[in-house]
């Protein structure tokens, strides 16, 4: 049988863990080439991991200039880019009122504006090429909802979904495809970090906190990354050629319950 993405090329962005190296193994699998593109220092090391046709590229998305560049290397070793995943992100834990204006610019700044950059970079690369693609970001169930200790990151996700909706309309025209996957609560290290943080702040331990957390999850237990990057390859194959502009909550009914 045909693999979903045979012969198609990815550029991942905080792909070196957790969502965004989940969607890169599992667009592997399914047959494409990929660029992770991430902060850490041992992105290139990881990339080897994916095989010898992955690549690795140390990037800070909130750096205009040098993500540009990171998508010149990966085009010119792909021969071109059809998916993009602008999913680096990162997570501040605190109350509205004890949280800084500059805490709350860098969570922007790093999960929107950096969103925003490889969108808009790979945007121009999509229209130029003429051979349409596939947007893919990473908003959050608090991209749909707010919570406590989450006014920043709740921000920069409901952001996101209304930069994904202009986008999608202005790139359908392209055949440029822009979605939203909002994941509930995902078993990667930036949960282990909101267990550890809200546990210090509400003065209760870890396990009370994931406790109440998974409680609240009708199927019983955090998203394992298996379980949610079948919708990134849904929404980056030809199953999905008809869908644009939308967010895709995958839970596991958190909203609902
Ligand atoms: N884990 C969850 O439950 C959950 C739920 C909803 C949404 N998300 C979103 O999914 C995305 C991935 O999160 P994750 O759970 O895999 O977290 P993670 O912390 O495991 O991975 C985030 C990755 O982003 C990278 N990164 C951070 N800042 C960066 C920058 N400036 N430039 C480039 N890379 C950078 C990190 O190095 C890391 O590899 C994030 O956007 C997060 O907000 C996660």
């Amino acid at each position: 049988m045909a693999k979903l993405l045979e012969g198609q090329a990815a550029f991942i962005t905080g792909g070196a863990q957790g969502i965004g190296l989940a969607v890169a193994r599992a667009m592997v699998a399914e047959g494409a080439r990929v660029c992770i593109a991430d902060v850490q220092q041992d992105t290139e090391t990881t990339a080897a991991t994916l095989g010898a046709d992955a690549l690795g590229l140390r990037l800070d998305v909130t750096d205009a200039v040098a993500t540009d560049k990171a998508i010149e290397t990966a085009a010119r070793r792909f021969g071109r880019i059809d998916i993009a995943v602008p999913n680096a992100g990162i997570l501040l834990l605190k109350t509205g009122t004890d949280m800084t204006p500059e805490e709350f610019r860098r969570v922007l700044d790093v999960n929107l504006t950096g969103a925003f950059i490889t969108t808009r970079a790979l945007g121009h690369h999509m229209m130029t090429d003429g051979k349409g693609g596939r947007i893919i970001m990473t908003s959050s169930l608090f991209g749909i909802r707010g919570g406590r200790e989450n006014a920043a990151y709740s921000a920069s996700k409901f952001g996101m979904i209304g930069m994904m909706q202009s986008f999608a309309a202005e790139l359908a025209p392209h055949g440029i495809l822009v979605n939203c996957v909002c994941p509930g609560q995902m078993d990667t290290q930036m949960i282990r970090q909101l267990f550890r943080e809200r546990a210090q702040l509400r003065g209760i331990s870890e396990a009370e906190v994931a406790a109440g957390l998974t409680s609240r999850i009708p199927v019983g237990h955090l998203g394992p990354m298996d379980h949610l990057a079948g919708t990134y390859l849904y929404l980056a194959s030809d199953l999905s050629r008809y869908v644009t502009g939308q967010s895709i909550i995958v839970d596991g009914g958190w909203q609902v319950g």
